[in-house]
């Protein structure tokens, strides 16, 4: 069976658990998950019931797909993503964007857990992702390619929809959140970075780093879906701070700033 049958697969099942004519699919990093419990009607799925859908390990990745409404939009969280530090296949790790596809969702929030590079960044800055930096050593996108989901080489000169950065600015701005902007930097991970690295990434022109969202970006605009993606500095990043870096405080920070980053998202998606 191909990817692009899996996908189709998916997407039936998807279908008739109601998650047809979804507005908006919000992937939802590392201790973020509350955003799934704020929709109004929900309904869900576990990653488990969905045929050919990845189930991921990681704690603070609860797995499940949350349907419901936000400011009366329909909306599909995904509470849970699989990475590529856990080994699977870029093809898997990015398995859900192809099922978004087929769904005919539109246009795809990705947040995440990152480490602040850029020194004008605390524990619990929110920063819209400007454009990324794909550091991970491959691409998702590698190996046969299916028109039917996209072209052999497509364009990512505006991989972040420039109209959609808009729309979070307006939501940040009216809720009175603080939203800074910038660079992110994919790495592989599972290790944190070493500080050379931290340097490194800052003088390449990176703002901020972390282990997904790359990925899930580039298969999404591949199929031509837009792309909105919000990082929450949980951390400094490694040798910015003289202290080690602990995943209990990237949940830590998530937790302390959920009210924030709600905010932002159902302001964004409100707008719509
Ligand atoms: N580095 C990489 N990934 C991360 C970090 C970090 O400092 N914090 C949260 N995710």
């Amino acid at each position: 069976m191909t990817q692009f049958d899996e996908a189709v697969e998916a997407a039936e099942f998807l279908r008739g658990r109601g998650f047809g004519g979804a507005e908006v699919a919000v992937v939802l990093g590392s201790g973020l998950g509350d955003f799934a419990d704020s929709l109004a009607e929900p309904f869900e799925v576990s990653y488990g019931e969905i045929p050919h859908w990845p189930a991921s390990g990681v704690i603070g990745h609860a797995g499940r797909l949350v349907g419901g409404l936000v400011g009366g939009r329909r909306v599909m969280a995904l509470a849970g993503r699989v990475h590529v530090y856990e080994g699977r296949p870029l093809a898997r790790v990015t398995f859900a964007m192809r099922v978004m596809g087929r769904l005919g969702v539109p246009r795809v929030i990705l947040t995440n857990a990152a480490g602040g590079i850029n020194t004008r960044f605390s524990r619990g800055t929110l920063m819209l992702i400007d454009d990324h930096i794909n550091l991970m050593g491959t691409n998702p996108l590698v190996g046969p390619n299916d028109e039917r989901f996209g072209p052999r080489f497509p364009d990512m000169s505006e991989i972040y929809a420039p109209g959609l950065r808009s729309l979070a600015r307006e939501a940040a701005a009216e809720a009175g959140v603080p939203l800074e902007h910038g660079v992110y930097v994919a790495v592989h991970g599972p290790s944190y970075e070493t500080p050379a690295e931290i340097r490194a990434f800052r003088v390449l022109g990176a703002d901020a780093v972390g282990m997904s969202t790359a990925p899930e970006a580039l298969v999404a605009r591949h199929m031509g879906l837009e792309v909105l993606g919000i990082s929450c500095i949980t951390n400094m990043a490694a040798g910015v701070l003289p202290e080690p870096l602990d995943h209990r405080e990237v949940m830590e920070t998530a937790r302390r700033v959920r009210g924030q980053f709600i905010a932002v998202l159902e302001g964004t998606v409100g707008r719509l």
